[in-house]
Order: structure tokens, then C-alpha cells, then sequence
């Protein structure tokens, strides 16, 4: 297997060095952001929003992630591939086992992305001690949109805050292999991070994770509607897509992307 490992994310977390990641629901885009330097691809059911015009990821399917984990496996060589699980596919332990195994079996996904903290404990356990790597998303996650009233920045409030920190660290005790963090403030980041020896990566969690992520669209500014003000349009700069997709990387690299503009303080 010629594929970025989980290894050598863990290898350059310890070296302090960043690495990039983007979301991919096809061959073509896989592609070129594989060839453009990203190292970890993303099918994620934020393709329920770019791809199928709904207002939420909630009615993505089992079938719809499966169909798009094919077309960003056939398109690429060595990018890292992490797939999200659906809203209710892993809803008990003993389903997301069913359904996780089919991402990885038939999907060709190296890596489940779970949104939660402690109460999926039990079933980052059982996928993990079964051959399934895990990432567990944290903060803002958009299967959650109903009950949090819309896509507000989380763990501003002490309390929620704390919250995040300690699923953080449950989830890597459970034998996540990854964390991610989704719109919280800076400093909540910059501790976890810290905290944490596995890899955090981050979308709207400021500069101090060690990867940073973003959908596709946003960054090319072709996002209907409006563009989620941490993200940035890098297509404006360059008129081109490959251009575009390595000015990323590098910024990502740098540690000149996001800049607070594009983060969350206190
Ligand atoms: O589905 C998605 O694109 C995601 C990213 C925002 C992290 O989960
Ligand atoms: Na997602």
C-alpha cells in the first residue's frame, strides 16, 4: 500500500509539522488535490450540502457515501482516505460496526469520521480493537444543527468548553486515531492539541492543530450561498484549480492559514 498511513500523521504531529486535508466527493478533484499535495482526503457528508443542494447533511445514506468513497479511491494513489459515517449509521455500537466495515470493505476508506465525544467511547472501542480506525469530530458538528439551532461557533461557554477538552481526550483513550475540531475558539485548540498524541485537525479551530481542513467548494469560492467566513476563497488569487488547491497546502504548512481572521476567539 502506497497510501499515507496514520503513522506518518502521528510522524509529523511529532515533528511539528502540519499537514493539509481537503474534502473530495469525486475522481477528477480527488485528483488534483492528491497531485497538489494534500494528504488527506475527506468524503464527507457535507457532500448531502455542495453535492445535493439540501440544507443540512442530515439525509445523506449509507448507499450516497459508498458511491463517492469509489470515485475518490479510483481517482487517487496515496492520499490518506477518511470517510464520514451518515446521521443514525452509527447510532448503537453494533451498527456502526456493520456500517463502518462497508466503508472500509466496499468504500476503501483507511478511516470512519464519528461525530461525539464520550458517549461513542464504547463504540470507538469496538471498531478499533476490530481493525477500524476512528476520527471523532468534536465541536460544531452538523448532524447535531437541530439541536444546537443552527451552525454556531461551540465551546465559547467554560462549561462547554471543558466538555470538548474531555471528549477529546476520552475519545483517544477509547482508540481514536484521529480528533477534529470544527468552529471552536483558538485556545480551546491550542490545549487540546496539546493534551492530545494523536493527530487534531481543524475547520474553523484556528492555526494550532496539527492539519487543517476544508471543503472543496468553500476554497474555490463555488460554495452557493455564503462562504463560512473561516474558510477562504484561494481560487480568487490563482484562476486556477491546481494553483489554488498548492497555495493551500502551503499556507497550511506555513502556519499563514487560518489567520485569525479566519478563526474563533473567545
Ligand atoms: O463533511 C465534511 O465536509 C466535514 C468537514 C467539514 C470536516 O465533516
Ligand atoms: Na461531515
Amino acid at each position: 500500500m502506497n497510501r499515507i498511513t496514520l503513522n506518518y500523521l502521528r510522524k509529523l504531529k511529532r515533528e511539528q509539522q502540519k499537514f493539509a486535508c481537503l474534502t473530495a466527493y469525486d475522481a477528477s478533484f480527488a485528483h488534483i488535490m492528491e497531485h497538489a499535495g494534500i494528504e488527506v482526503i475527506l468524503v464527507g457528508d457535507s457532500l448531502g450540502m455542495v453535492i445535493q443542494g439540501h440544507d443540512s447533511t442530515l439525509p445523506v445514506t449509507m448507499e450516497d457515501m459508498l458511491y463517492h468513497c469509489k470515485l475518490v479511491h479510483r481517482g487517487t494513489q496515496r492520499a490518506l482516505l477518511m470517510v464520514d459515517m451518515p446521521f443514525m449509521t452509527y447510532a448503537t455500537p453494533e451498527t456502526a460496526l456493520i456500517n463502518a466495515a462497508r466503508l472500509m470493505r466496499e468504500g476503501y476508506a483507511q478511516v470512519v469520521k464519528l461525530e461525539g465525544g464520550a458517549w461513542l467511547t464504547e463504540t470507538v472501542k469496538l471498531l478499533t480493537e476490530r481493525g477500524i480506525p476512528v476520527c471523532g469530530h468534536l465541536g460544531l458538528t452538523p448532524q447535531s444543527v437541530h439541536q444546537f439551532g443552527g451552525y454556531v461557533v461551540q465551546g465559547r461557554r467554560e462549561s462547554e468548553a471543558t466538555q470538548i477538552y474531555n471528549d477529546a481526550l476520552a475519545l483517544q483513550a477509547a482508540g481514536a486515531s484521529l480528533v477534529l475540531l470544527e468552529c471552536v475558539p483558538v485556545e480551546l485548540t491550542r490545549q487540546i492539541t496539546h493534551a492530545l498524541e494523536i493527530p487534531v485537525i481543524g475547520i474553523g479551530a484556528g492555526r494550532m492543530c496539527d492539519g487543517q481542513i476544508l471543503v472543496l467548494y468553500d476554497m474555490l469560492g463555488i460554495t452557493v450561498g455564503k462562504r463560512p467566513s473561516f474558510s477562504k476563497d484561494f481560487l480568487a488569487e490563482t484562476g486556477e484549480i491546481g494553483s489554488a488547491i498548492k497555495n493551500y497546502v502551503s499556507a497550511v504548512k506555513t502556519g499563514e492559514f487560518p489567520s485569525d481572521a479566519h478563526s474563533f476567539g473567545t
